[in-house]
Protein backbone atom coordinates (compact mmCIF):
# COMPACT_ATOMS: atom_id res chain seq x y z
CA UNK A 1 0.00 0.00 0.00
CA UNK A 2 1.49 3.19 -0.68
CA UNK A 3 2.61 5.85 2.03
CA UNK A 4 1.30 9.14 0.98
CA UNK A 5 2.54 12.36 2.89
CA UNK A 6 -0.19 15.06 2.60
CA UNK A 7 0.94 18.35 3.94
CA UNK A 8 -1.72 20.49 5.22
CA UNK A 9 -3.77 17.99 5.91
CA UNK A 10 -6.38 19.30 9.02
CA UNK A 11 -7.12 22.05 6.09
CA UNK A 12 -10.11 22.37 3.94
CA UNK A 13 -8.51 20.75 0.89
CA UNK A 14 -6.22 18.06 2.38
CA UNK A 15 -8.71 16.30 4.21
CA UNK A 16 -10.98 15.84 1.58
CA UNK A 17 -8.13 14.60 -0.37
CA UNK A 18 -7.32 12.04 2.53
CA UNK A 19 -10.80 10.74 2.81
CA UNK A 20 -10.46 10.67 -0.85
CA UNK A 21 -7.05 8.73 -0.70
CA UNK A 22 -8.27 6.31 1.87
CA UNK A 23 -10.99 5.11 -0.16
CA UNK A 24 -8.59 4.34 -2.76
CA UNK A 25 -6.37 2.63 -1.23
CA UNK A 26 -3.25 4.58 -0.12
CA UNK A 27 -1.70 4.52 2.97
CA UNK A 28 -1.90 8.54 4.42
CA UNK A 29 -0.01 10.48 6.87
CA UNK A 30 -0.49 14.37 7.53
CA UNK A 31 1.99 17.28 8.45
CA UNK A 32 -0.08 20.16 9.69
CA UNK A 33 0.94 23.06 12.31
CA UNK A 34 -2.38 23.79 12.42
CA UNK A 35 -1.45 27.53 12.30
CA UNK A 36 -4.78 28.04 10.30
CA UNK A 37 -6.93 24.57 11.04
CA UNK A 38 -7.72 22.54 13.88
CA UNK A 39 -7.40 18.58 14.48
CA UNK A 40 -11.46 18.79 14.24
CA UNK A 41 -10.63 17.46 10.44
CA UNK A 42 -8.94 14.40 11.96
CA UNK A 43 -12.08 13.20 13.58
CA UNK A 44 -14.35 14.18 10.48
CA UNK A 45 -11.86 11.73 8.52
CA UNK A 46 -12.38 8.95 10.62
CA UNK A 47 -16.26 9.15 11.04
CA UNK A 48 -16.09 8.54 6.86
CA UNK A 49 -13.12 6.40 6.67
CA UNK A 50 -13.56 4.49 10.19
CA UNK A 51 -9.48 5.33 9.70
CA UNK A 52 -7.27 7.36 12.33
CA UNK A 53 -4.93 9.45 10.63
CA UNK A 54 -1.42 10.48 12.02
CA UNK A 55 -0.53 14.44 12.06
CA UNK A 56 2.85 15.68 12.69
CA UNK A 57 2.06 19.33 14.11
CA UNK A 58 5.03 20.03 12.31
CA UNK A 59 5.75 23.77 11.08
CA UNK A 60 7.19 22.99 7.19
CA UNK A 61 9.22 26.44 7.66
CA UNK A 62 11.67 24.85 10.16
CA UNK A 63 14.18 22.21 8.17
CA UNK A 64 14.66 19.86 10.81
CA UNK A 65 11.62 18.95 12.00
CA UNK A 66 10.60 18.56 8.09
CA UNK A 67 13.06 16.05 7.58
CA UNK A 68 12.45 14.15 11.05
CA UNK A 69 9.02 13.47 9.36
CA UNK A 70 10.94 11.70 6.32
CA UNK A 71 13.29 10.04 8.95
CA UNK A 72 10.17 8.61 10.37
CA UNK A 73 8.69 7.68 7.27
CA UNK A 74 11.43 6.49 4.94
CA UNK A 75 8.62 4.73 2.78
CA UNK A 76 6.80 7.86 1.71
CA UNK A 77 5.87 6.77 -2.06
CA UNK A 78 4.43 10.36 -2.48
CA UNK A 79 3.65 13.98 -1.55
CA UNK A 80 0.60 16.03 -2.04
CA UNK A 81 1.35 19.30 -0.72
CA UNK A 82 -1.77 21.31 0.34
CA UNK A 83 0.03 23.60 3.06
CA UNK A 84 0.11 27.59 2.48
CA UNK A 85 -1.48 30.98 3.06
CA UNK A 86 -4.07 31.45 0.38
CA UNK A 87 -6.20 34.13 1.25
CA UNK A 88 -5.55 36.59 -1.86
CA UNK A 89 -6.41 40.06 0.21
CA UNK A 90 -4.66 39.10 2.69
CA UNK A 91 -1.85 38.25 0.85
CA UNK A 92 -2.22 42.11 -0.67
CA UNK A 93 -2.49 43.28 3.00
CA UNK A 94 0.86 41.02 4.01
CA UNK A 95 3.16 39.76 1.31
CA UNK A 96 6.18 39.04 3.57
CA UNK A 97 3.87 36.55 5.34
CA UNK A 98 3.01 35.40 2.43
CA UNK A 99 6.50 34.79 0.63
CA UNK A 100 8.16 33.70 4.21
CA UNK A 101 5.47 30.85 4.74
CA UNK A 102 4.56 29.65 1.22
CA UNK A 103 8.07 29.71 -0.16
CA UNK A 104 10.31 28.38 2.77
CA UNK A 105 7.83 25.20 3.16
CA UNK A 106 7.97 24.20 -0.57
CA UNK A 107 11.84 24.42 -0.15
CA UNK A 108 11.91 22.37 2.60
CA UNK A 109 9.73 20.08 1.63
CA UNK A 110 11.72 20.19 -2.07
CA UNK A 111 15.13 19.80 -0.18
CA UNK A 112 13.83 16.45 1.49
CA UNK A 113 12.36 14.66 -2.06
CA UNK A 114 16.01 15.02 -3.07
CA UNK A 115 17.85 13.40 0.13
CA UNK A 116 14.94 10.83 0.51
CA UNK A 117 14.30 10.11 -3.36
CA UNK A 118 10.48 10.35 -3.06
CA UNK A 119 8.88 9.62 -6.47
CA UNK A 120 5.73 11.71 -6.90
CA UNK A 121 5.27 15.16 -6.02
CA UNK A 122 1.78 16.39 -6.82
CA UNK A 123 1.29 20.36 -5.74
CA UNK A 124 -1.50 22.31 -4.91
CA UNK A 125 -1.31 25.64 -7.28
CA UNK A 126 -4.20 27.76 -8.61
CA UNK A 127 -5.41 29.67 -11.38
CA UNK A 128 -4.31 32.54 -9.79
CA UNK A 129 -1.29 32.18 -11.94
CA UNK A 130 -3.14 33.43 -14.78
CA UNK A 131 -3.62 36.76 -13.51
CA UNK A 132 -6.39 38.73 -15.53
CA UNK A 133 -6.38 36.91 -18.46
CA UNK A 134 -7.16 38.05 -22.16
CA UNK A 135 -9.13 34.92 -22.79
CA UNK A 136 -11.52 32.78 -20.97
CA UNK A 137 -12.07 29.84 -20.67
CA UNK A 138 -8.24 29.33 -19.77
CA UNK A 139 -6.67 26.14 -20.38
CA UNK A 140 -3.33 24.82 -19.24
CA UNK A 141 -1.46 26.56 -22.29
CA UNK A 142 -2.86 29.84 -21.59
CA UNK A 143 0.38 32.26 -20.65
CA UNK A 144 0.33 33.01 -17.05
CA UNK A 145 0.83 36.49 -16.39
CA UNK A 146 1.67 38.38 -13.45
CA UNK A 147 0.14 37.55 -10.27
CA UNK A 148 -2.50 39.89 -9.27
CA UNK A 149 -1.13 39.41 -5.78
CA UNK A 150 1.54 38.12 -4.10
CA UNK A 151 -0.51 34.87 -3.18
CA UNK A 152 -0.51 34.06 -6.81
CA UNK A 153 2.97 35.08 -7.09
CA UNK A 154 3.68 32.34 -4.22
CA UNK A 155 2.38 29.75 -6.77
CA UNK A 156 3.87 31.08 -9.92
CA UNK A 157 7.33 30.77 -8.28
CA UNK A 158 6.26 27.64 -6.24
CA UNK A 159 5.50 26.11 -9.72
CA UNK A 160 8.67 27.20 -11.37
CA UNK A 161 10.74 25.56 -8.44
CA UNK A 162 8.70 22.21 -8.89
CA UNK A 163 9.35 22.44 -12.31
CA UNK A 164 13.35 22.96 -12.94
CA UNK A 165 13.61 20.64 -9.56
CA UNK A 166 11.94 17.80 -11.13
CA UNK A 167 13.63 18.17 -14.83
CA UNK A 168 17.09 17.60 -12.79
CA UNK A 169 15.99 15.28 -10.42
CA UNK A 170 14.23 11.55 -10.02
CA UNK A 171 10.97 12.90 -9.55
CA UNK A 172 8.05 13.55 -11.47
CA UNK A 173 5.04 16.12 -10.60
CA UNK A 174 1.55 17.47 -11.65
CA UNK A 175 1.19 20.73 -10.36
CA UNK A 176 -2.63 20.68 -9.86
CA UNK A 177 -4.31 24.45 -11.03
CA UNK A 178 -7.88 25.13 -8.66
CA UNK A 179 -10.29 27.23 -9.55
CA UNK A 180 -12.64 28.50 -6.55
CA UNK A 181 -12.81 25.09 -4.21
CA UNK A 182 -15.92 25.28 -1.96
CA UNK A 183 -19.11 22.95 -0.97
CA UNK A 184 -18.23 20.48 1.75
CA UNK A 185 -18.19 16.43 2.42
CA UNK A 186 -21.86 15.38 1.77
CA UNK A 187 -22.10 13.32 5.44
CA UNK A 188 -21.35 17.00 6.81
CA UNK A 189 -18.72 15.03 8.69
CA UNK A 190 -15.75 17.56 7.17
CA UNK A 191 -16.36 21.09 5.46
CA UNK A 192 -14.28 24.25 5.45
CA UNK A 193 -13.23 25.61 9.03
CA UNK A 194 -12.06 29.29 8.47
CA UNK A 195 -10.16 30.38 11.96
CA UNK A 196 -11.42 33.65 12.50
CA UNK A 197 -13.32 36.00 9.96
CA UNK A 198 -13.47 34.05 6.54
CA UNK A 199 -12.22 35.62 4.10
CA UNK A 200 -13.65 33.64 0.91
CA UNK A 201 -16.89 34.08 -0.44
CA UNK A 202 -18.87 30.69 0.25
CA UNK A 203 -18.06 30.99 3.83
CA UNK A 204 -18.79 34.46 4.40
CA UNK A 205 -22.13 33.79 2.16
CA UNK A 206 -22.97 30.79 5.04
CA UNK A 207 -21.76 32.83 8.24
CA UNK A 208 -23.84 35.64 6.71
CA UNK A 209 -26.93 33.52 6.08
CA UNK A 210 -26.80 31.49 9.68
CA UNK A 211 -26.19 35.12 10.96
CA UNK A 212 -22.76 34.72 12.03
CA UNK A 213 -21.78 37.66 9.84
CA UNK A 214 -24.61 40.63 10.45
CA UNK A 215 -24.27 41.39 6.93
CA UNK A 216 -21.82 40.70 3.60
CA UNK A 217 -20.02 42.71 0.76
CA UNK A 218 -20.12 42.26 -2.62
CA UNK A 219 -17.10 43.76 -3.46
CA UNK A 220 -16.85 44.93 -6.54
CA UNK A 221 -20.78 45.74 -8.57
CA UNK A 222 -18.97 47.82 -11.90
CA UNK A 223 -17.04 45.39 -13.87
CA UNK A 224 -17.60 44.54 -17.31
CA UNK A 225 -19.22 41.70 -16.56
CA UNK A 226 -23.10 40.45 -17.33
CA UNK A 227 -23.49 41.66 -14.06
CA UNK A 228 -21.37 43.66 -12.99
CA UNK A 229 -19.74 41.06 -9.90
CA UNK A 230 -16.58 39.22 -10.58
CA UNK A 231 -16.77 35.74 -12.22
CA UNK A 232 -15.39 32.69 -10.74
CA UNK A 233 -15.10 29.06 -11.40
CA UNK A 234 -16.20 27.37 -8.20
CA UNK A 235 -16.06 23.85 -8.01
CA UNK A 236 -16.68 21.34 -5.55
CA UNK A 237 -14.08 20.41 -2.65
CA UNK A 238 -14.52 16.33 -3.16
CA UNK A 239 -14.18 17.03 -6.72
CA UNK A 240 -10.99 18.43 -6.21
CA UNK A 241 -10.03 15.88 -4.22
CA UNK A 242 -10.76 12.71 -6.29
CA UNK A 243 -8.42 14.47 -8.73
CA UNK A 244 -5.91 14.31 -6.67
CA UNK A 245 -5.99 10.45 -6.25
CA UNK A 246 -6.33 10.39 -9.94
CA UNK A 247 -3.04 12.50 -9.81
CA UNK A 248 -1.44 10.52 -8.09
CA UNK A 249 -1.95 7.51 -9.61
CA UNK A 250 -1.39 8.69 -13.16
CA UNK A 251 1.98 9.22 -11.76
CA UNK A 252 2.43 5.57 -10.05
CA UNK A 253 1.24 4.39 -13.59
CA UNK A 254 3.74 6.32 -15.41
CA UNK A 255 1.43 7.39 -17.50
CA UNK A 256 2.97 11.27 -17.77
CA UNK A 257 4.30 12.77 -20.78
CA UNK A 258 6.96 14.74 -19.04
CA UNK A 259 8.34 15.10 -15.83
CA UNK A 260 6.30 18.28 -14.34
CA UNK A 261 2.70 18.09 -15.70
CA UNK A 262 -0.44 20.69 -15.49
CA UNK A 263 -3.97 20.14 -14.76
CA UNK A 264 -6.54 23.12 -14.75
CA UNK A 265 -9.32 21.50 -11.92
CA UNK A 266 -12.53 23.92 -12.58
CA UNK A 267 -15.87 23.14 -13.74
CA UNK A 268 -15.62 24.85 -16.79
CA UNK A 269 -18.25 27.01 -15.26
CA UNK A 270 -18.37 30.73 -14.85
CA UNK A 271 -20.79 32.36 -12.24
CA UNK A 272 -20.91 35.54 -10.79
CA UNK A 273 -20.77 36.51 -7.50
CA UNK A 274 -24.23 37.44 -7.79
CA UNK A 275 -25.47 34.53 -9.30
CA UNK A 276 -23.37 32.50 -6.31
CA UNK A 277 -25.89 34.60 -3.96
CA UNK A 278 -28.80 33.86 -5.69
CA UNK A 279 -28.27 30.31 -5.92
CA UNK A 280 -27.65 29.80 -2.47
CA UNK A 281 -31.17 32.00 -1.60
CA UNK A 282 -32.95 29.52 -3.73
CA UNK A 283 -31.18 26.34 -2.35
CA UNK A 284 -31.27 27.47 1.32
CA UNK A 285 -34.59 29.32 1.54
CA UNK A 286 -32.82 32.55 2.92
CA UNK A 287 -32.87 35.77 1.78
CA UNK A 288 -29.08 37.39 1.77
CA UNK A 289 -28.02 39.93 3.86
CA UNK A 290 -25.60 42.29 1.46
CA UNK A 291 -24.57 45.32 0.30
CA UNK A 292 -22.42 46.01 -2.67
CA UNK A 293 -19.35 47.40 -1.86
CA UNK A 294 -16.02 49.18 -3.63
CA UNK A 295 -13.75 46.40 -5.59
CA UNK A 296 -11.33 44.23 -3.58
CA UNK A 297 -7.04 44.63 -4.05
CA UNK A 298 -5.77 41.80 -6.23
CA UNK A 299 -8.73 40.54 -7.44
CA UNK A 300 -9.32 38.87 -11.48
CA UNK A 301 -12.28 40.22 -12.81
CA UNK A 302 -13.43 37.16 -14.80
CA UNK A 303 -11.97 33.29 -14.99
CA UNK A 304 -12.92 30.04 -15.35
CA UNK A 305 -11.60 26.84 -16.80
CA UNK A 306 -11.42 24.94 -20.14
CA UNK A 307 -11.16 21.30 -17.76
CA UNK A 308 -11.03 18.71 -21.22
CA UNK A 309 -7.54 17.86 -20.39
CA UNK A 310 -7.64 16.53 -16.82
CA UNK A 311 -10.59 15.15 -17.95
CA UNK A 312 -9.58 13.12 -20.79
CA UNK A 313 -6.23 12.36 -19.19
CA UNK A 314 -6.86 12.01 -15.87
CA UNK A 315 -10.47 10.55 -16.64
CA UNK A 316 -11.80 13.31 -13.76
CA UNK A 317 -15.21 13.95 -14.05
CA UNK A 318 -17.00 16.32 -12.12
CA UNK A 319 -19.87 15.21 -9.85
CA UNK A 320 -21.08 18.69 -8.06
CA UNK A 321 -22.85 21.21 -9.43
CA UNK A 322 -22.84 24.54 -8.01
CA UNK A 323 -26.75 24.10 -6.39
CA UNK A 324 -24.63 20.57 -4.63
CA UNK A 325 -21.60 23.00 -3.60
CA UNK A 326 -24.09 25.51 -2.11
CA UNK A 327 -26.41 22.84 -0.14
CA UNK A 328 -23.38 20.57 0.85
CA UNK A 329 -21.76 24.23 2.03
CA UNK A 330 -24.97 25.18 3.87
CA UNK A 331 -25.42 21.59 5.06
CA UNK A 332 -22.04 22.03 6.66
CA UNK A 333 -22.77 25.42 8.75
CA UNK A 334 -26.04 24.36 9.68
CA UNK A 335 -24.14 21.58 11.13
CA UNK A 336 -21.70 23.89 12.99
CA UNK A 337 -24.24 25.49 14.43
CA UNK A 338 -26.36 22.58 15.93
CA UNK A 339 -28.88 22.46 13.76
C1 LIG B 1 -14.29 35.05 -4.91
C2 LIG B 1 -15.10 36.24 -5.39
C3 LIG B 1 -14.41 38.29 -4.37
C4 LIG B 1 -15.69 37.52 -0.30
C5 LIG B 1 -9.75 31.86 -4.16
C6 LIG B 1 -8.81 31.33 -3.16
C7 LIG B 1 -7.46 31.10 -3.75
C8 LIG B 1 -7.56 30.37 -5.06
C9 LIG B 1 -8.51 31.07 -6.00
C10 LIG B 1 -7.21 28.04 -4.69
C11 LIG B 1 -14.22 37.47 -5.63
C12 LIG B 1 -15.85 37.95 -4.00
C13 LIG B 1 -15.42 37.36 -1.64
C14 LIG B 1 -16.68 38.46 0.11
C15 LIG B 1 -17.08 39.02 -2.18
N1 LIG B 1 -8.02 29.05 -4.88
N2 LIG B 1 -16.12 38.10 -2.56
N3 LIG B 1 -17.34 39.17 -0.85
O1 LIG B 1 -10.21 35.55 -4.42
O2 LIG B 1 -11.17 34.00 -6.20
O3 LIG B 1 -9.45 33.19 -4.50
O4 LIG B 1 -9.76 31.11 -5.32
O5 LIG B 1 -6.05 28.02 -4.63
O6 LIG B 1 -6.76 30.31 -2.82
O7 LIG B 1 -8.70 32.26 -2.11
O8 LIG B 1 -11.78 33.64 -3.84
O9 LIG B 1 -13.76 33.44 -2.39
O10 LIG B 1 -12.02 35.22 -1.83
O11 LIG B 1 -13.46 35.52 -3.84
O12 LIG B 1 -17.67 39.69 -3.03
O13 LIG B 1 -16.97 38.66 1.33
O14 LIG B 1 -16.01 36.59 -4.34
O15 LIG B 1 -14.28 39.70 -4.62
O16 LIG B 1 -14.76 38.18 -6.73
P1 LIG B 1 -10.66 34.20 -4.82
P2 LIG B 1 -12.76 34.45 -2.87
Amino acid sequence: MAKILVTGGCGFIGSHTIVDLLENGFEVISVDDNSRSTSIALEGIEKITGIKVKNYPVDLKGFEATRNLFVENPDITGIIHFAAYKAVGESVENPLLYFENNMFSLINLLKCVEEFNVPYFVFSSSCTVYGNPEVIPVTEKTPTKPAESPYGATKQMGERMIEDFSKYRNTNSILLRYFNPVGAHPTTHLGELPLGKPMNLVPVITQTAIGKLPIMKVYGFDYDTRDGSCVRDYIHVCDIAHAHTLALQFLIDQKNSSKCEVFNLGSGNGSTVLEAIKTFESISGVALNYELAPRRGGDVVAIYADNQYAVERLNWHVQYNLEDMMRTAWEWELKLAGK
